[in-house]
């Protein structure tokens, strides 16, 4: 089935679901008895499980217990259990902050302390205790009513039967979290959409004996009701619970300023795929009781607290325009314009079609409602189209056969590996005849791994090519700074800060030099090849002249592909043009022979972290100049492993564990030559 297919079934199911619910709820009148309703629920998740991009806050995995089992005594909660308003970004932790402030009186000066605890993603539970003995237990339920799960609960090993503690209140109302371990949810996986499912599952059954079976485990975090609770604020109680035998999260902590709290998320954050149970955010709680009592709730949610929410990677949007981009080697890539949406805390307004191909398998066009999924730093693409959604009158896309740049005809190549035609349309121009592609070309020029020249920005490299300045790289080496510095948002100090960029970068290693020219199929990797066979620019031009490329042919690593793109590199009058003012502008170093008897010959090196002034590459290659070689993985074998500015904690523990070297930067570099 078609992801379009199961993303429509899918929603037809939630819409059932929710209909369901709300008879069933709101008005006391169920259209389906228990099994029908569970089967579709059942069916709704079978569908998530099997489908990653399936996601909506309807879903029963997201609402879990909001209809409450008939097989449990409903319980009506002596404390409202509260759920929390949420925070994505920064300026929503300001405002929260900002409200907090203007409610109690107070100016920016006054200090806040938090309490900053990990959202656990499970089922939150209010255990009842008087006189030190656990009597009732309650699910959440609607969060005014829950039901009485006190037998289940008491087969959870983390939750104490009988508190003995002096301190402990006559009468309390403890609430946390039911949750099972990821490592344990392994061997349930076959039967549960997620952990938190699981969970939920496991705590409703009917017998508390099938309960018992499950890992269950239990954090407690607040409190309902109390009395003769001794506590004044949310740290002093964390330290209750602990004496009492509760267990609390390991990774609470309190702490003070908002950049501090950011610091903590991103810190856990990261660490989120390394702990052992899910957490959906930070929850952030004004630590001082009476403060919170101040505060008091709005709607459902107290004042004084929120949930700041980790990326979440899917939301819906509507697509305006599809828009097509050019790249540095011709590929045309659709990308969609989409109504702003709020995924995981980004704006996201673009989303990545592909290629032409995708937009056909998909049947994507403008004006469709689509899911957008965004995953860690790569682009947003488009997962599926709601066909409901569509429009009677819409259009299929009509992917252009024709350059938009340039108006070149556009092709498909065929891949002789696959024996198809490729799945992405290109610009046939070859190179610096299409407008959109030179632009690409000196923006990979000047760029990072090639050229480095620093301050010449990609809005730079657009600016001086409709400005006429720079339109073939060799332009960049001849650029008339007076002009420049008569220009718009340019002075003396930052034209001399670019020429002094520049000028730095006209001695340059053959390899970078090739892997500049931007050649199709020739990445970084290739370059080097080719460089360490050739040696010097001088055998690279001589390439022209050749109609085989035997020398080529004979190099471990290249093949067919390469030297076909490099042959049509070299059949370009541009591109020899290119080449011939480089070289005559610039002075490329020969590849010198690697030096046995380095420095740092037969030890292996590693790096983990931001290296200043210095890229990755530039630092892989001072270790090869001086006969070291590089590792990918902390292993025994690793010697050093050179840390620069936040380094990877799991890559840094693993070489303590192994007792590999650690160095930072400049002790490295004192290593070298
Ligand atoms: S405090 C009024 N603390 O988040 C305060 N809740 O969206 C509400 N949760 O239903 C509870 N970890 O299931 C609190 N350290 C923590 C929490 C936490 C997870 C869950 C809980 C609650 C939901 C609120």
């Amino acid at each position: 089935m078609s992801n379009n297919r199961i993303f429509e079934d899918y929603l037809e199911k939630i819409k059932l679901f929710q209909k369901y619910n709300k008879h069933y709820y709101d008005l006391n009148n169920p259209l389906v008895d228990d099994q029908e309703f569970d089967k579709l629920k059942s069916e709704i998740i079978k569908l998530e499980k099997k489908n990653k991009f399936l996601n909506s806050t309807n879903s029963p995995s997201n609402s879990v217990g909001f209809k409450p089992s008939k097989v449990f005594k409903k319980v009506k909660h002596s404390v409202p259990m509260l759920s929390l308003g949420n925070a994505f970004t920064e300026d929503d932790l300001i405002n929260f902050e900002k409200k907090i402030l203007n409610f109690l009186n107070k100016g920016n000066d006054f200090r806040i302390i938090y309490s900053a605890e990990p959202k656990i993603d499970g089922i939150s539970a209010s255990l009842i205790y008087r006189n030190g003995k656990f009597v009732t237990g309650l699910s959440r339920g609607d969060g005014k009513e829950g039901e009485d799960i006190t037998e289940n609960l008491k087969t959870i090993k983390d939750i104490p039967h009988l508190i003995k503690s002096k301190n402990f209140p006559r009468e309390i109302d403890i609430r946390g979290e039911v949750f099972i371990q990821n490592s344990d949810f392994e061997k349930l996986k076959n039967k549960f959409a997620n952990p938190r499912n699981a969970a939920s599952g496991s705590l409703r059954q009917k017998d508390p004996k099938e309960t018992k079976k499950i890992p269950l485990k239990f954090i407690a975090y607040t409190f309902g009701h109390e009395k003769g609770l001794k506590a004044v604020s949310q740290n002093e109680y964390l330290e209750n619970l602990k004496e009492w035998g509760f267990k609390t999260n390991p990774l609470n902590k309190t702490l003070e300023k908002i950049e501090n709290l950011m610091t903590n998320y991103q810190e856990i954050e990261k660490k989120r795929g390394e702990i052992d149970f899910d957490i959906d955010g930070i929850v952030y709680k004004v630590n001082e009781f009476n403060l919170q009592k101040r505060l008091g709730n709005v709607a459902n949610a107290p004042r004084w607290a929120i949930a700041h929410k980790f990326s979440a990677n899917s939301g819906i949007s509507k697509i305006n325009d599809i828009e097509i981009q050019i790249g540095r080697t011709g590929a045309l890539t659709p990308v969609a314009k989409i109504n702003p949406v709020n995924i995981g805390g980004v704006v996201v307004s673009n989303a990545t079609l592909h290629n032409e191909e995708e937009i056909n398998r998909k049947d994507i066009r403008v004006n469709d409602t689509v899911l957008i999924e965004r995953a860690g730093d790569v682009i947003p693409h488009v997962v599926s189209v709601d066909l409901k959604m569509r429009n009677k009158d819409s259009k299929k896309f009509n992917f252009p056969l024709k350059c938009p740049s340039c108006g070149s005809k556009t092709i498909k190549d065929f891949n002789f590996t696959t024996k198809k035609e490729d799945a992405v349309r290109r610009c046939s121009s070859e190179g610096y005849e299409c407008k959109k592609m030179s632009i690409e070309k000196i923006k990979h020029f000047v760029s990072k791994e090639a050229f480095n020249i620093e301050g010449f920005g990609k809005k730079i490299v657009e600016n001086f090519w409709n400005l006429n300045l720079v339109k073939l790289p060799p332009d960049i080496f001849k650029l008339d700074f007076k002009k420049i510095e008569s220009l718009d948002g340019w002075g003396k100090q930052s034209v001399a800060n670019l020429r002094y960029s520049i000028n730095l970068r006209k001695k340059i290693s053959f390899e970078k030099f090739i892997y500049a020219l931007g050649i199709r199929h020739i990445g970084l990797e290739n370059a080097k090849i080719i460089a360490k066979n050739l040696k010097s620019l001088k055998n690279f031009l001589a390439l022209s002249k050749k109609s085989n490329f035997d020398d080529l042919m004979n190099i471990d690593g290249i093949g067919e592909t390469q030297i076909n793109s490099i042959k049509n590199f070299f059949n370009n009058e541009t591109n020899l043009k290119v080449l011939k003012n480089l070289n005559e502008l610039l002075e490329v170093k020969d590849v010198e022979k690697p030096k046995v008897g380095g420095p740092l010959s037969n030890k292996t090196f590693m790096f983990t972290g931001k290296l200043s002034n210095m890229s990755r590459s530039e630092a892989k290659s001072l270790i090869e100049q001086n006969s070291g070689s590089i590792v990918s993985n902390v292993t025994k074998k690793l010697d050093y492993l050179i840390i620069g500015e936040k380094p990877t904690n799991r890559k840094v523990d693993a070489a303590k564990n192994l007792g590999v070297k650690i160095l930072d930067q400049s002790s490295w570099l004192k290593m070298l030559k």
